[in-house]
């Protein structure tokens, strides 16, 4: 029987931070680890490009992403791992979905309707800033997505919209050809709660709170040491409630040293020490993988090789899709 087609995108906008490595990295990872499927993972660099406009940043990011993922212990023989810019058949079929798209179905995109809100408010023209890139970003999608005949796409809350809109894309074209593109599923992420930053908030990289996955073992403990905490003088009791440093350590640590790290809490502990013990684990878990992302960052040609395997692998199922549009539309004859 034919596996589970499971697909998934990420973009590479900045350092990958511990948020993205809860919420996302790890938890693909052990999905690629199931047999009963086939998983295709890859760096959405061209999504990216409607917000990275710096050519260093544009390259540097994606080797960021491929070494985290391949770090964490995404293994590119068990999975399909590849640069979307590799892949020239998802480019073509954006642009063939985008005749079958219909204005109106982009203007209801939630990311695009928040910039024009956003203008409006700021009394702007409604356009103002706004390129074809991030109006065209969810036809993009459905073309990642299509081209390998996916099945299942896990995603966040805040991709959902992008997944109903493939189907709805796919759904036009199959109308118009009969059954030619496979219809996904999105699949939720489990939800592993909020990752709090350096500042109790959400860690994002538009709050500037974050946590690299993989900075150099200094630069964690330095940037630990400036997580927020209240003002309880050192021998007094502590409240677990609400802090953040408690919140990061029950994430990375065992049920016995949470209790442990909550006593201590109770007994009064101080801050730099209930620091100090929250870069202890943090790092006993990053600390492998750091070796290993350090490696390939500072040989990115081992990158580009798992990525162009990938990409080969991944051209050669696109190529399949691809055909049958190119068949179902007419092109090269009916
Ligand atoms: N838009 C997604 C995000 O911002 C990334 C992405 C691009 C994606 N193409 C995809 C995710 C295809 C799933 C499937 O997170």
């Amino acid at each position: 029987m034919a596996k589970n087609i499971v697909l998934t995108g990420i973009k590479p906008t900045g350092d990958p931070h511990l948020g993205n490595y809860l919420g996302a990295i790890a938890p693909a990872v052990e999905l690629s680890q199931s047999p009963d499927r086939d998983s295709y993972f890859f760096i959405a660099d061209y999504h990216a490009l409607t917000s990275i406009h710096s050519a260093k940043d544009f390259a540097h990011y994606s080797y960021q992403v491929a070494a985290t993922w391949l770090a964490s212990g995404l293994d590119p023989e068990k999975c399909v791992f590849y640069r979307q810019s590799d892949v020239p058949e998802i480019f073509e079929l954006s642009w063939i979905l985008s005749c079958f798209t219909q204005k109106g179905l982009m203007n209801r995109a939630h990311a695009y309707k928040a910039r024009v809100a956003e203008n409006e408010q700021k009394k702007e023209d409604p356009d103002h800033g706004i390129d074809m890139g991030l109006y065209c970003y969810p036809v993009l999608m459905a073309a990642d997505i299509l081209a390998f005949d996916t099945d299942i796409v896990p995603v966040g809350a805040d991709q959902v919209q992008h997944v109903e809109m493939t189907r709805d894309i796919a759904n036009r074209f199959n109308h118009r050809f009969g059954q030619v593109l496979k219809l996904p599923e999105y699949q939720l992420k489990e939800d592993v709660g909020v990752i709090e930053g350096l500042d109790g908030r959400k860690m994002s990289k538009s709050y500037q709170n974050t946590i690299p996955v993989f900075c150099p073992q200094k630069r964690l403990k330095k940037l630990i040491n400036k997580i927020k905490t209240d003002s309880t003088p050192p021998e007094e009791p502590k409240s677990t409630e609400g802090s953040t440093l408690y919140n990061l350590y029950k994430i990375f640590a065992t049920a016995e040293q949470t209790e442990n790290y909550a006593r201590q809490f109770q007994e009064g502990i101080s801050w730099g020490e209930a620091k100090a013990q929250l870069f202890e684990v943090v790092n006993a878990r990053l600390a492998e993988p750091r070796e290993k992302y350090d490696e390939m960052m500072a040989n990115p040609e081992v990158i580009d090789v798992v990525l162009k395997e990938g990409a080969r692998r991944a051209r050669e199922k696109a190529q399949v899709v691809l055909a049958r549009v190119h068949k179902a539309i007419g092109k090269g004859g009916v």
